[in-house]
């Protein structure tokens, strides 16, 4: 049936009926599951066996590293929500983007990364990947011809995020996937910021999404997951390399997934309303230098997102009139947000960005956070209640 998103959310990749008529997918908590006897492992093992080989068959769960019911629901959905045709669930953000990196490169390969991807995505690449023998070259996200230049014959893999963090600039989606195809190399894209509400890389013809599942998709700032979407046959091997690495994450967190994903469509609708709204009051604040918010039309990259994404997200980034103390001070005057390193969840979260990159200036101007960003997540309160907070606090700076 071809539901919409919302109705999706709700009941996609959930059985009607489920065991003992429970209304929501149990929490299977096991970490391994048994068999009745020798005929049995011998039958899951010609049907594993099948199913590699390309048959469309259901396999029973072995050994909670590999697979647990609740956690294969939350796939399920997952796989709807994006519009693919498999999804894979991690402990993490980072287990599901470096487990997906390590199943598609070998040494000798390189890596086109865009050099405003998450930092610690980043911190991967270079200071990781390039002990095991693999190259990445940073490149802009707005320079087609940077990424052509950067090309090597052993280039396997272009990787970017969008809207990126902290800075939400946003990837042309069809430029990055036409310039892949051209010079046959695999795309994935970090869609956190972007959400399946507001984005679908796959619908631009990406390979790979990933989200760090402990942001918007959860929801609620109370559980870490992370998943990759994409199809069969390249979900099929980060499955397996998922099952060597051990990044899988458990039962509960898998549950507290579905449960938030319910409510997806409300939550970034109401979020990206709020963080529109306050990029709006932001934009021309005397106490203000820069906004960084896509869906205002000064933002370099507005008309790529007006195109691509149907809601420009819920985090507006935005640079105090001051320094790193007077940045600080601001923050400390806002009554409603929480402070903290995440985004994503119902409860608002400011940040002064540079406080949570290092203590030392250099490290901190080499990561390109400047000391008065602020990185304002909008949850779902009353927006109208968050802006008044915010100008009483911007009153002081
Ligand atoms: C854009 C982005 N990608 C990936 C991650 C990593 O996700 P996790 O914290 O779930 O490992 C984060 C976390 O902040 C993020 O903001």
């Amino acid at each position: 049936m071809n539901n919409h998103f919302s109705t999706q959310a709700v009941h996609g990749g959930e059985e009607k009926r489920k065991p003992y008529g429970a209304l929501t997918t149990p929490i299977v908590q096991t970490s391994t599951y048994t068999f009745q006897d020798t005929a049995e492992i011998v039958d899951f093992l010609e049907r594993k066996a099948a199913r590699k080989a390309g048959e469309d068959l259901e396999v029973r769960d072995e050994y909670g590293r590999y697979s647990n019911p609740t956690q294969s629901a939350a796939e399920r959905k997952l796989a709807v929500l994006e519009g693919g045709e498999r999804a894979l669930l991690f402990s993490t953000g980072m287990a599901a983007i470096t487990t997906a990196v390590l199943t598609l490169l070998s040494a000798g390969d390189h890596l086109l990364m865009i050099d405003n991807s998450y930092r610690r995505t980043r911190e991967f690449a270079k200071k990781f990947l390039v002990r095991w023998g693999i190259d990445c070259t940073l490149v802009p996200i707005d320079d087609p011809a940077a990424w052509v230049a950067a090309l090597r014959p052993n280039t396997r893999l272009f990787f970017s995020e969008t809207p990126t963090n902290p800075y939400l600039r946003v990837m042309d989606l069809s430029s990055m996937a036409g310039v892949a195809r051209e010079h046959g190399i695999l795309t994935m894209v970090d869609s956190t910021f972007g959400t399946p509400v507001n984005l679908r890389p796959l619908e631009y013809g990406i390979d790979l999404v990933m989200h760090s599942a402990s942001k918007y998709l959860g929801g609620h700032n109370d559980l870490l997951a992370g998943t990759v979407i994409g199809p069969r046959r390249l979900l099929d091997e980060i499955e397996n390399a998922r099952g060597v690495l051990g990044g899988v994450g458990g039962p509960h967190d898998a549950y507290l997934l579905l449960r938030g994903l319910k409510t997806l469509d409300l939550r970034v609708r109401r979020q990206n309303e709020n963080a529109l709204r306050m990029a709006r009051f932001l934009e021309g604040h005397p106490a203000v230098r820069t906004v960084y918010y896509p869906g205002l039309p000064g933002h370099p990259d507005h008309e790529i997102a007006r195109r691509q994404m149907s809601g420009y997200g819920g985090v507006v980034s935005f640079e105090i009139d001051g320094d790193m103390e007077d940045t600080g001070r601001f923050i400390d005057r806002l009554q409603i947000p929480y402070i903290g390193p995440t985004l994503g969840g119902v409860e608002s979260i400011a940040q002064q960005q540079a406080r949570f990159v290092s203590l030392d200036p250099e490290e901190r101007r080499a990561t390109g956070i400047v000391d008065n960003l602020v990185r304002y997540a909008l949850g779902i309160e009353d927006c109208d209640d968050l802006i008044a907070d915010l100008a009483g606090a911007l009153e002081g700076v």
